[in-house]
């Protein structure tokens, strides 16, 4: 049986709540470990600023900042306030940075130092006493996976896993969940050591997106396109995660993990699980996460695998106007590192929905641009009634969901082209949420920690989910390392030869989105 979580919602069907109505968190403070790095700068401290703008975080909502630097609580206030000023997607309003900053604290300690966690403990009391957090406390692990046997057994030391009746207490870690299966099942025993599982919210950004989160309004909302989402009518399904950055200043996290288990194991494989997966009963999050684990448990890898996957690694070129090095020559990568910055993968879901319908998963750094999608690429209609030479430049149908940065759904079609003749000619009808909406999108860290504080898990990876990533990835991982160095693809371009040659051999073609 897969460990899902229980809810401790009532049926939607009949909870009577409106849920329009702005979801407000409860009295409560996070401490972020970690804080001193990118993460925390850039995401975690501006969208906790944003909610607090939004009127999304109670009054008494204290920040604990928790790391080795000799600061004192107005160091990190002034940190958090440059990270704010720089990263926010609200307008900077003094009135809510003056409220949200008076419940900073920081405490300075190593993740071995017990009196810097028996301090944190004090802390933490004195905020239940002074602002009334009332002995409910977030910990986010923004630190690396091996760091998280530590800090658990810290918290547990300390008291600080264990709420009062009544109370609670979570942890939020950060991916990478492990670097294979094995590593993965140890770091979850470890947190589940200390931590229940529904204690424990493991962050997929991709799942806090709105885009991502319309995967499920597209699908089960409307009647339109369901007839269609299956082997009947689909031929194949292309998930592209491409990025135009390179990895300057990432070689500690980057170098030895790679593009596979950066996002493949996790964003694309969640992309992938919404995209195939059958309708949920509700969407309580017991029975989302159990029709993911369902879709995962059928997905398998496409054989050969050295047919049916490819890798490549960025050598210098053009981004652009600008030249670039190639990953060996950026910082802290040694010259004979092996580390890929390009993945593509072939899988099948082995479903009756699904029989014979692949799944080509890629993402690179350093391609053409910066672009997520999802396509789903139609069969060719079976007859055309048309002189061969009007279909010319007819492609097959496709939706598109487009993921980022230019939000919105493509469905492609053939029309006819103006003129006397009956020329046939593909042509986009677009769906734009910046003209079909006017709320700008929250960041997917602003809805994944109200979420967090909330205590609502729909949109955090189980286990299950975790584990079966990986038994997914391994086995391709494997026949990566016998094979020895990634093939150079030049900076600017859509990836490896090999990339294309694997789709070529069944026939397709990439998208050049
Ligand atoms: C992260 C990866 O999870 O996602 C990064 O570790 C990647 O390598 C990032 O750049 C991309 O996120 P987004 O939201 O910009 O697509």
């Amino acid at each position: 049986m897969p460990a899902t979580r229980s809810s401790t919602r009532t049926n939607p069907l009949r909870d009577p709540r409106d849920k329009r109505l702005p979801r407000i968190a409860g009295p409560c403070s996070m401490v972020i470990f970690g804080v001193t790095g990118d993460l925390a700068r850039r995401k975690l401290m501006p969208a906790i600023y944003d909610l607090a703008n939004r009127g999304l975080l109670p009054p008494s909502f204290s920040l604990v900042g928790f790391a080795r630097r000799d600061w004192a609580t107005e160091d990190f206030s002034q940190i958090v306030h440059d990270a704010v000023k720089a990263h926010s997607r609200t307008p900077f309003r003094e009135e809510a940075w003056r409220q949200l900053s008076e419940g900073f604290r920081f405490v300075q300690g190593t993740f071995d130092d017990d009196d810097a966690f028996d301090r944190l403990a004090q802390t933490l009391g004195e905020l239940d006493a002074e602002r009334g957090t009332d002995g409910n406390h977030g910990f986010y692990l923004s630190v690396p996976p091996d760091a998280f046997p530590v800090v658990c057994g810290q918290l547990k030391r300390s008291g600080l896993a264990a709420p009062e009746d009544g109370r609670w207490r979570r942890v939020v870690i950060e991916k990478p969940f492990g670097h294979d299966l094995e590593s993965a099942r140890k770091l979850n025993a470890v947190v589940n050591s200390v931590f229940p599982e529904e204690s424990v919210f493991r962050i997929d950004h991709y799942l806090g997106k709105e885009t991502v989160q319309n995967i499920l309004a597209l699908r089960f909302a409307n009647q339109l396109f369901d007839p269609l989402w299956s082997a009947h009518y689909i031929d194949h399904v292309q998930i592209t995660m491409a990025e135009d950055i390179g990895l300057g200043g990432r070689a500690g996290y980057y170098d030895g993990i790679g593009a596979a288990r950066d996002v493949i194991q996790n964003h694309l494989l969640q992309l992938l699980a919404l995209v195939a997966m059958e309708e949920p009963v509700s969407f309580e999050p017991s029975q989302l996460q159990a029709e993911k684990i369902k879709v995962l448990s059928a997905t398998r890898n496409i054989l050969p695998l050295e047919d049916n996957s490819a890798r490549g690694q960025y050598g210098p070129g053009w981004q652009g106007s600008e030249k670039v090095c190639g990953l060996l020559d950026e910082e802290g990568f040694s010259s004979g590192s092996t580390t890929e910055t390009f993945a593509a993968i072939a899988l099948e879901v082995d479903t009756r929905r699904w029989a014979g319908v692949p799944f080509y998963l890629r993402t690179g750094k350093r391609l053409g641009r910066r672009v997520t999608e999802i396509a789903l690429v139609f069969k060719r209609a079976p007859h055309l009634p048309f002189d061969q030479t009007m279909t010319d430049e007819l492609g097959q149908n496709a939706l598109v969901i487009r993921v980022q940065p230019d939000e919105g759904v493509t469905l492609r079609f053939g029309s006819k082209v103006p003129g006397s003749s009956m020329e046939v000619r593909d042509v986009n009808m677009d769906f734009s949420y910046g003209q079909a909406f006017t709320e700008s999108s929250p960041e997917a860290y602003e809805r994944l920690i109200l979420d967090v504080l909330l205590g609502e898990p729909s949109l955090f990876p189980v286990n299950d989910e975790v584990e079966l990533s990986w038994e997914i990835l391994d086995p391709v991982l494997n026949a990566w390392a016998a094979a020895g160095r990634p093939e150079e693809y030049e900076s600017g371009t859509w990836g490896p030869h090999g990339a294309d040659a694997m789709m070529a051999r069944t026939g397709r073609g990439w998208r050049r989105p």
